[in-house]
C-alpha cells in the first residue's frame, strides 16, 4: 500500500524536505507538505483498494462485521449482488469470498492457497495439528496421516477395506441393536448415532470404543460442544483484537483454555497407557504409529527436526482432536440429515428400501460390495449432501503471498472462503435445486455421476482427508438403517424443518423419529473386529 515510501529515494527527498520546513520554521510549506502526504496516501490505498474484488463497505474498525449474522447466508445475499468474487472487511480481516466453483478449483489447488489466516484463535491453537497448520508442518502432516490412515483401512482397496468395513459394521450392528428396544416409539436419534459414529473415528485413532451412560463419552462430548460455544463467544476478537478486552471476554478465553487443558489431559491418559503397552512392530492405532515415528525419528537423531521441531506430544494430542471433531460430527449431522429428508420425502425412502431389497435381499445386511449394485441408495446420500451443505464455507484458506484471481489481487494473509451451499443450490447448475431428486447424480447408463460442481468435501489441496472414511461409513450406517426399519414420524410431532442450526456443522434442529422395524428384522450379533484390524477396548470395557 504504501509502496512509494519503499523507494529509500523517495523516502530520503521526504527527509529532506521535512528538514528543511523544519529548519526555517516554515509553517504554511510545513502544512501543504504533509497535505500533499496525506493526499499521496490516500490516492496509493484508493489504488489498492480498486484492486480487490468488490464488496460491500462498513465502518472504519468494526467494518462490514455487525451486519454479518449468519455468515453462510449473508454471504449467499453477498454473492447475489456483487458476483461470483467479493470481499468484505470484517474488523481488520479482508475476507474474500468465492461462489464459482472453477474459481474454487482454480484457486485451491494453488500452492498458495493452503495457508490458514493469522488469527487469535490460530494462536490458541498454536498453529499445530493438520486441521490448522500450514507450511511445512501442514504438507508433511497430511503426508503421513494419508499414508498411515490408508493402513488403518481408509481406502477403497484390498485388505484395508475390509478391515475399516468390519470396524464400521461393528458400530453399525451395535446401532440397529441399540435401536430396537426403542420398540418403535419417538426417540431423539442424535445420541445414538453420536455414539456410534464416535466409536468409529475414536478405534482408528485411539482403540477408544465407549459404550452407552459412559461417563467419559458424555464429559468429551459436553467439552467439544462448549470449547464450540466458547469460541463462538470470543468470535467477534476475530476480527476486532479489542474485543476480547470487553468485560466478561477475558473469561471465555480462560474457559476456552481451560476447556483445552482437559481435552489434552484426557488425550495423555491415552497416550500414556498406549506407551506403557507399545509394540514398535505393530502399531495399534494412530496414537501408536505417532509414538513409532517419534522412537523411529530419535534412534536416527533427527527428533529435533521431527514435526518441524514442534512439541511431538503437544502435535498428537491436536491431531487427536482434529481427527475427533472432524470425523465425529460431519457423519453425525449427515445421518440426521438423511433422516430427515427421508421423513419428508416418503417416496426417495421406499424407492432406496426396494433396492436394497431387490440387491441384497431380506436375509442379510448390506455391505460395502453392494455400494456399486445400489445407485439409488449412493446417490440419495449424495442429493442429502448436497441439499444440506453441512460445511457450507469448507475451512478458511489464506495466501501465504499476495495472488491474482480473475483479474483483482487477493492480498497475503486475507480469509478465503468457498461459498459451497451457493454452488449446491445454483440454478444455472442443477436442475429445481430445491427439490430432493436424487436421481440428478444417476446418468442415462444408470451410472453414478459426480458434476465437478458437487463439493460437500471441498476441493484441491486442502480437501477433506476423511472422505473415503466418510463415504463408506454413510453408506453402511444408511444402507443398513433402511433395511432394518422405516423411519417415521410421531404422532403430531412437527415435520423435522430444513432449516439448520450453525454449529460446528450445519445440523437439523433437534427432532424426534420412530424406527419401526420392517419386515423380518434380522438378529444381528455382535461383530469382533478380525485380529488384523487389532481395535483394542480400553477404559470403562
Ligand atoms: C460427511 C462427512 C464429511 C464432510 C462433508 C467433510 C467436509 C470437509 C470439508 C468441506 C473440508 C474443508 C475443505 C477445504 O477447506 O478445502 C474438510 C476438511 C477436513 N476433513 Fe472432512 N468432512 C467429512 C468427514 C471427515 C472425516 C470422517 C474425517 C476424519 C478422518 C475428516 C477429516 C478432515 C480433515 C483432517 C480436514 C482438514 C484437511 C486439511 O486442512 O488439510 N472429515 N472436510
Amino acid at each position: 500500500m504504501f509502496a512509494f515510501l519503499h523507494d529509500s529515494k523517495i523516502l530520503w527527498g521526504v527527509f529532506q524536505v521535512l528538514n528543511y520546513c523544519v529548519s526555517r520554521a516554515s509553517t504554511p510549506l510545513l502544512l501543504t507538505v504533509t497535505i500533499a502526504l496525506l493526499a499521496a496516501r490516500l490516492l496509493s490505498a484508493l489504488r489498492e483498494i480498486r484492486k480487490l474484488p468488490p464488496g460491500p463497505w462498513g465502518p472504519p474498525v468494526v467494518g462490514y462485521l455487525p451486519f454479518l449474522g449468519i455468515r453462510h447466508k449473508k454471504f449467499l445475499e453477498l454473492a447475489h449482488n456483487y458476483g461470483a468474487l467479493f470481499s468484505a472487511r470484517l474488523g481488520n480481516q479482508l475476507t474474500v469470498v468465492l461462489s464459482d466453483y472453477k474459481l474454487i478449483r482454480e484457486a485451491f489447488r494453488r500452492e498458495e492457497f493452503t495457508g490458514r489466516p493469522n488469527t487469535p484463535l490460530m494462536h490458541t491453537l498454536d498453529g499445530l495439528g493438520i486441521i490448522n497448520s500450514d507450511g511445512r508442518l501442514w504438507k508433511n502432516q497430511r503426508r503421513f496421516l494419508h499414508e498411515k490412515l490408508r493402513d488403518f483401512g481408509m481406502t477403497y482397496m484390498g485388505n484395508g477395506k475390509r478391515i475399516m468395513e468390519t470396524r464400521i459394521k461393528s458400530e453399525v450392528y451395535d446401532l440397529i441393536q441399540n435401536i430396537r428396544y426403542t420398540n418403535g416409539l419417538a426417540i431423539d436419534p442424535n445420541p445414538v448415532l453420536a455414539l456410534s459414529v464416535s466409536n468409529v473415528i475414536c478405534g482408528i485413532t485411539m482403540s477408544l470404543r465407549f459404550s452407552h451412560g459412559d461417563a467419559r463419552f458424555e464429559r468429551l462430548n459436553y467439552l467439544i460442544e462448549e470449547g464450540m460455544r466458547l469460541f463462538g463467544e470470543v468470535h467477534y476478537g476475530e476480527y476486532v483484537p479489542l474485543y476480547n478486552y470487553l468485560p466478561g471476554k477475558a473469561q471465555a478465553k480462560e474457559k476456552v483454555a481451560r476447556n483445552r487443558e482437559e481435552m489434552f489431559a484426557f488425550y495423555q491418559t491415552l497416550i500414556d497407557e498406549h506407551r506403557q503397552t507399545l509394540d514398535v512392530n505393530n502399531a495399534r492405532d494412530l496414537i501408536d504409529t505417532y509414538l513409532i515415528e517419534m522412537a523411529k525419528a530419535e534412534t536416527e537423531g533427527r527428533s529435533q527436526d521431527l514435526f518441524e521441531g514442534r512439541d511431538h506430544e503437544l502435535q498428537l494430542k491436536q491431531i487427536l482432536g482434529d481427527l475427533f471433531s472432524a470425523g465425529m460430527e460431519t457423519i453425525k449431522s449427515s445421518l440426521l440429515w438423511m433422516i430427515v429428508f427421508m421423513l419428508r420425502n416418503p417416496a426417495v425412502k421406499r424407492r432406496v428400501q426396494e433396492e436394497i431389497d431387490a440387491v441384497v435381499g431380506r436375509n442379510r445386511l448390506p455391505n460395502m460390495e453392494d455400494m456399486a449394485r445400489l445407485p439409488y441408495t449412493e446417490t440419495t446420500i449424495l442429493e442429502t449432501l448436497r441439499m444440506s451443505s453441512i460445511v457450507p464455507l469448507a475451512t478458511t484458506h489464506s495466501p501465504t503471498k499476495d495472488v491474482e484471481l480473475n483479474g483483482f489481487k487477493i492480498p497475503a494473509g486475507a480469509q478465503v472462503v468457498p461459498l459451497i451451499n451457493w454452488v449446491h443450490m445454483d440454478p444455472n447448475l442443477w436442475e429445481e435445486p430445491k427439490s430432493f431428486n436424487p436421481s440428478r447424480f444417476i446418468d442415462e447408463n444408470g451410472k453414478i455421476k459426480r458434476p465437478e460442481y458437487f463439493m460437500p468435501f471441498g476441493v484441491g489441496r486442502r480437501m477433506c482427508l476423511g472422505d473415503i472414511l466418510a463415504r463408506m461409513e454413510m453408506f453402511m450406517f444408511f444402507s443398513c438403517l433402511m433395511h432394518q426399519y422405516d423411519v417415521e414420524l410421531n404422532e403430531g410431532d412437527p415435520m423435522p424443518s430444513l432449516e439448520g442450526i450453525v454449529g460446528a456443522t450445519i445440523a437439523p434442529k433437534a427432532f424426534r423419529v420412530r424406527f419401526v422395524p420392517r419386515s423380518s428384522p434380522l438378529p444381528v450379533a455382535p461383530v469382533t473386529p478380525p485380529d488384523h484390524s487389532q481395535l483394542r477396548y480400553v477404559g470403562s470395557h
